[in-house]
């Protein structure tokens, strides 16, 4: 027997780009999908006294007043599944890898309430970056919002990528949700993922800046949706929102097109609502709810470093935190360009490495303090003391082991290993080029010859009396061995007393005259 649809019919009154208002429906709601002619979809969004307010997501055909709209009393639902992995799709779940056509194994509406509090635990995991400053400084949780916020060009996309890239092995599932990007800016996120082979868990919902806005601002519901779907079979999922500015304008645009009251920056007055109800997303359940999780972290871009911006500081107080990036710091080549003075992780430090929080604890005041004497020693050039030179180089070693390469994640029993050498000042007897080739060989070089240490690290995230020992012991033989190997420095006393050489002489003269 056919299904038994209810449907209603409408005729298109006006058409503001992509809003069209549909006059005749009688009952309808917010959410629906309408359908006009061949293929044209559109949602409604609002109502006026006898108009409904549709935002056009698929547009097949030039529309004209007077067509005809139909109304299903469907709500709008995204097809979600096991298939999604792997595959590129447009916020209406159409693919665009050229890889054909994808089976999914359910519907879920989009505009859905997030889980209730009560559903929810605390969160208990870290979800591993592999960059440095973050895991050591700002680290993040299964369920947290971390919102990346910086500049143009500063690096945003590559701590999202670098996030995704390290993801695997580890069952995260990742979701890139790209939001008005253009296609060359997907296209190197594609190849990026290709290089890595991400694309064994990671998925990527992409609304381009040359499609629809009502796309661009649906993006984000998809995402999370299909998030949702592995999320209640106790999947932990990763989302990257990039970015959250070019959703904040589509819905600028389509607001302004529905004639609502403009407020701060021409912005609708509910886009605090929207972001917010959508923030609530990310959650880490309870076990009897699946144990899963979905961990956000959505970009923002900020003009000219003002963190002060309408849409900026919305999130900023939605999140669980915020990493900010710096142009000024990206400039001097402290990549990546993390500001740890205006950055901060409000949940995540609960559940860090007890190893890396025992640790990194005291380095982001040096690294601060650190800069704070640069900028001093900047003005004034001679009579440093010596405290304050053993700080400059202490400093300099911390910086350069800040900074990290794009695209080469770094394990977390790594990052343990180069922060108790750094603690311990056993990475003050070597050249900064030496403490960047230690960075990258260190895991292997303790991981051959105790192994056994290393799987207890990862299993403890803590290092006791006898492992520091063994810590102690391979970084000493390392050290050795790299200072068998330097190249003999014949001006190295020269160097060392030039800068009494002057003073010498002097004092010689001097001396002599007398
Ligand atoms: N840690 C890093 N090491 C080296 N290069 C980096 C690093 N992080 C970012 N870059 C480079 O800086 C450039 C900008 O990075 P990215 O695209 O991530 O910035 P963005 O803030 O997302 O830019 P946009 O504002 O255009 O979205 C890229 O060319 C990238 O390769
Ligand atoms: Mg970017």
């Amino acid at each position: 027997m056919a299904d038994l649809r209810y449907t209603e019919e409408g005729r298109i009154k006006v058409i503001r780009g992509c809003i069209v208002l549909v006059e005749g429906f009688k009952s309808c709601i917010n959410g629906q999908v309408i359908k006009f002619g061949y293929g044209t979809k559109g949602i409604i969004l609002g109502f006026s006294e006898d108009e409904a307010q549709v935002l056009i997501i698929r547009q097949q055909e030039e529309l004209k007043t007077g067509d005809k709209a139909i109304a299903t009393m469907e709500p709008f639902e995204t097809p979600v599944g096991e298939n999604f992995i792997g595959r590129i799709v447009n916020p209406l779940g159409e693919t665009m890898d050229g890889l054909g056509p994808l089976k999914h194994d359910a519907m879920y509406p989009i505009f859905i309430q997030a889980p209730s509090i009560l559903d929810r635990k605390e969160l208990s995991k870290t979800l591993e970056t592999g960059i440095k400053v973050v895991d050591c400084m700002i680290p993040v949780g299964f369920g947290q919002r971390e919102l990346i916020l910086g500049d143009k060009m500063t690096g945003k996309t590559t701590i999202c990528t670098d996030t995704i890239i390290n993801q695997k092995n580890t069952g995260v599932l990742c979701i890139y949700c790209g939001i008005g990007k253009s296609h060359s800016a997907l296209g190197k996120v594609v190849q990026l993922f290709l290089d890595h082979d991400c694309f064994k868990y990671t998925m990527i919902v992409a609304a381009l800046a040359s499609g629809p806005p009502g796309q661009q601002y649906l993006a984000p519901y998809v995402a999370c949706s299909i998030a949702e779907y592995f999320l209640y079979k106790g999947k932990n999922v990763f989302i990257a929102f990039d970015d959250f500015t070019k959703h904040a304008w589509s819905y600028r645009e389509i607001s302004l097109l529905l004639g609502r009251a403009p407020g701060r920056d021409s912005y609708p007055g509910d886009i605090f609502y929207l972001h917010s109800k959508m923030i609530e997303r990310a959650c880490y359940l309870e076990d009897a709810k699946g144990g899963g999780s979905i961990t956000f972290f959505p970009i923002v871009e900020t003009l000219e470093g003002d963190l002060t911006g309408y849409v900026q500081s919305n999130l900023v107080s939605m999140t669980d935190g915020q990493i900010y990036l710096s142009a000024p710091l990206f400039g001097e080549g402290q990549k990546p360009a993390v500001d740890l003075g205006l950055s901060v992780s409000r949940v995540g430090s609960k559940v860090q490495w007890k190893a890396i929080k025992k640790l990194a604890g005291p380095l982001r005041l040096e690294f601060l303090q650190y800069r704070e004497v640069m900028r001093v020693s900047k003005l004034k050039t001679s009579g440093q003391s010596e405290e304050m030179q053993a700080q400059l180089k202490g400093g300099e070693i911390l910086t350069d082991i800040l900074k990290q390469d794009k695209d080469s994640p770094a394990r977390a029993e790594a990052q343990v290993i180069i922060l108790y050498a750094y603690t311990k000042k056993y990475l003050h007897e070597l050249t900064l080029e030496e403490v960047k080739d230690f960075q990258n060989k260190i895991f292997d070089y303790v991981n051959k010859r105790h192994p056994d240490t290393m799987v207890k690290l990862r299993e403890k995230r803590d290092y006791d009396d006898e492992m520091a020992k063994v810590f102690d012991i391979v970084i000493k033989e390392y050290i050795e061995e790299v200072k068998k190997v330097r190249p003999i420095e014949e001006d190295d006393e020269v160097e060392g007393g030039s800068a009494n050489v002057g003073v010498d002489t002097l004092d010689k003269a001097t001396t002599k005259k007398k």
